[in-house]
């Protein structure tokens, strides 16, 4: 039987990807690999939504390469490719905006969010469209499963409900895809402001745990994270949302359960909980982090492997490409 296919994205927006983006995303991509025929994909046109330098975008989508590496997504088990290099993915993404409303486009609440946060006139028209070329970036492979983090849900939701109207219309083009979305670890939160997300533009840069930092800086952002009232280690994200991020973090990382955790440190004060958690943390993230700049070294290496990956998916997405502009009715 031929295998599930699996489609992801990450933006290469910063040097360093962070816990949030592995655990809530990146580690289920290593998984799936073993059992789905995967697609995986460094969405660089995403990136310039927001200000960006040309030498940044390089530097960072081969940095993006060597870290997907370093986690284990392999080559011969993924495709793994740079979004620009696929040129399907702008032109669905224009069938895709020319198949949404202007006011679902406006619901979307990434939008909404960052167009608040600098201003109507300062976000720029990619931004509002963004939602739209994610969804050619999931159509275009006919993906099954989609693995994401909690705030992906609303654009997984647009893209079925575009896929779903393209094929009533035009007939059967796209599967619908599933979000892949853990119950735990889905958000894991900012270690100064526990109840944001963890983020790459969050303010606070000491909440932010990046898989590129030091072990030595990694540990001291653990142990100065901000912990709740009272001194039990116990899951609750209301009264202790401080202290339940830290016990997501360290049962995704250490495999043991939420509940066994609490039995372990339930009464042995926050301070020691919290040097355990470092410890998993720094231990886990020491060979990855330096797999990933043994990978740095070798500029040529990643940028062959990006285009093997980008030959490989411009054969999938021109097949979908070319029947999506046939059930359209274009002359071909
Ligand atoms: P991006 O680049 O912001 O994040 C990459 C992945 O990391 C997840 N994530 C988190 N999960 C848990 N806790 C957090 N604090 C956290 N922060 C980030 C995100 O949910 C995401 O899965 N729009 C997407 C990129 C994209 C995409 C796609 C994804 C473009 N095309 C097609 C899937 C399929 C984004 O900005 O992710």
């Amino acid at each position: 039987m031929a295998k599930m296919r699996v489609l992801s994205g990450i933006q290469p927006t910063s040097d360093s990807f962070h816990l949030g983006n592995y655990l809530g995303a990146l580690k289920q991509w290593v998984e799936l690999q073993e059992d789905h025929d995967a697609f995986y994909c460094i969405v660089d046109l995403h990136a310039l939504t927001i200000e960006t330098e040309p030498a940044l975008i390089r530097k960072r989508t081969l940095a993006s390469a060597a870290q997907l590496m370093a986690l284990g997504i392999s080559s011969k088990k993924s495709t793994l490719f740079v979004q620009s290099q696929v040129p399907q993915h702008n032109q669905l993404g224009w069938l895709m905006e020319c198949m949404a409303g202007f006011g679902e486009a406006s619901r979307m609440t990434q939008f909404k969010d960052k167009s608040l946060k600098f201003g109507t006139d300062s976000a720029r028209v990619g931004l509002f469209t963004y939602p739209m070329l994610q969804a050619a970036d999931i159509l275009l492979y006919q993906a099954d499963c989609v693995p994401v983090g909690e705030d992906q849900r609303q654009h997984i939701e647009l893209t079925r409900d575009l896929a779903g109207r393209f094929n009533s219309r035009y007939g059967q083009t796209f599967t619908i895809p599933d979000g892949y979305i853990l119950k735990t670890a889905a958000k894991i939160n900012d270690l100064q402001e526990p109840s944001a997300k963890m983020s790459k533009s969050s303010g606070s840069e000491s909440g932010v745990i990046e898989i590129m930092d030091t072990p030595e800086v990694n540990a001291k952002k653990i142990k100065s994270a901000i912990t709740d009232a009272g001194n039990e280690v116990r899951f609750d994200e209301k009264e202790k949302p401080g202290i339940s991020n830290l016990l997501t973090i360290h049962s995704a990382i250490s495999g043991n359960s939420i509940s066994s955790l609490e039995s372990e440190f339930g009464d042995k004060g926050y301070g020691v909980f919290k040097s355990a958690v470092a410890d998993v943390v720094v231990e886990y993230l020491r060979p990855i982090r330096q797999r990933a700049l043994d990978l740095l070294e070798d500029e040529k290496f990643l940028v062959d492997l990006l285009h093997e990956g980008a030959a490989k998916a411009r054969i999938v997405a021109a097949h979908t490409l070319e029947k999506a502009y046939k059930n359209l009715g274009t002359v071909a």
